[in-house]
C-alpha cells in the first residue's frame, strides 16, 4: 500500500522548488543590485547543495540570455556577494559572469556617458516617472521587455538610433514584425500620442539615458516638427515605412 499522504507532500515540494526558481529568475532581472543581495544572502543561509539551493541558482541563470550582454552591476564585492561566489557549485562561475562591480578582475571599465545639461536632466526624471506609469507595463522596468508582450529596449537599435523613427514610434505606435536587436517581433505597439511634446522628449530622453545607454536626449521642439508633419496619419508605422526615414 502506498502512503498517500506521501504524494501531496512530495508534490508540495516539487512546487515549492519552482517557485522559487522563478522567484529567483524575477529578483535577478529586476537588476537591482539591493535585492539580489538579498537573494545571495538567503542562498548563501541554505544548506549548500540542496534541491533548494539548485532551484535558486537555475533560476538566476534563467536570465542569463537577456543579462549576459550587460550584467548587474554592484557598487563592490560586498561581504554576501564574496560569500556567494565561494559557494562550491559549478553553476556560481556562470552566474559570475552576470555580475560586475568595481574592481572585478577583467570587468570592462564603466562606458564614458557624455553629461546631461539641468535641463536635459529635469526632462530625464520626468521621463523615468511617465516611463514607469505607462511603457513599464509592456516593456517591463528593467527594459529587458517580456516575451509575447514587448521586445527589450536595452540595447536596441531603435532607441539608440534615428530619433526621427523613434518619435514616430510613439505618436504613432507600430504594428506588424519588428527586427530588434537581431530578434523578430510580429506585436503591436499602441499610439501613445496623448503624451505632449514635452513628456514624449523626456520619455525618450530617459530611455536613451537609462542602461549605460548614451544617445543623445531628445527635444520637445523635435517632437513638435515630426507630430506636425504626421498630423494625417491614423494608423501605426511598419518597420519597413520607418526605415526609409533617416
Ligand atoms: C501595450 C504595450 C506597450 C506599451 C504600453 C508600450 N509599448 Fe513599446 N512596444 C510594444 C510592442 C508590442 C512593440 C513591438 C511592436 C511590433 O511588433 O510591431 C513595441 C515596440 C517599441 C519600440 C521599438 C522596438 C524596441 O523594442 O526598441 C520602442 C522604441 C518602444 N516600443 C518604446 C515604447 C515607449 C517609450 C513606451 C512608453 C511611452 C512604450 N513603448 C509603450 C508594446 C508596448
Amino acid at each position: 500500500m502506498p502512503n498517500i499522504p506521501t504524494f501531496p507532500l512530495l508534490f508540495g515540494r516539487f512546487l515549492t522548488n519552482q517557485f522559487l526558481g522563478s522567484l529567483a529568475r524575477c529578483v535577478f532581472a529586476s537588476r537591482s543590485s539591493e535585492r539580489i543581495e538579498r537573494l545571495l544572502t538567503l542562498i548563501v543561509a541554505q544548506p549548500a547543495a540542496t534541491a533548494r539551493t539548485v532551484a535558486l541558482l537555475d533560476g538566476i541563470l534563467e536570465t542569463t540570455r537577456a543579462t549576459t550582454k550587460k550584467p548587474v552591476k554592484f557598487k563592490s564585492e560586498s561581504a554576501a556577494l564574496a560569500q556567494f561566489l565561494n559557494l562550491k557549485d559549478s553553476r556560481i562561475a556562470k552566474i559570475s559572469a552576470l555580475m560586475t562591480w568595481t574592481g572585478k578582475l577583467g570587468a570592462k571599465p564603466d562606458p564614458i556617458v557624455t553629461p546631461l545639461s539641468v535641463t536635459q536632466q529635469a526632462s530625464f526624471d520626468l521621463g523615468k516617472t511617465l516611463f514607469s506609469g505607462i511603457c513599464a507595463a509592456c516593456h517591463q522596468p528593467h527594459g529587458l521587455g517580456m516575451d509575447g508582450l514587448a521586445p527589450p529596449l536595452v540595447d536596441s537599435e531603435w532607441v539608440l538610433g534615428s530619433e526621427q523613427r523613434l518619435i514616430r514610434i510613439i505618436l504613432h505606435g507600430l504594428s506588424g514584425p519588428i527586427k530588434v536587436d537581431g530578434r523578430t517581433y510580429t506585436l503591436d505597439m499602441p499610439s501613445l500620442g496623448l503624451f505632449n511634446d514635452e513628456q514624449v522628449a523626456a520619455i525618450l530622453t530617459y530611455i536613451r539615458r537609462e542602461w549605460d545607454h548614451n544617445a543623445a536626449p531628445v527635444e520637445p521642439i523635435t517632437v513638435k516638427a515630426i507630430r506636425a508633419s504626421t498630423a494625417t496619419r491614423t494608423e501605426g508605422w511598419r518597420q519597413d515605412d520607418l526605415l526609409k526615414i533617416p
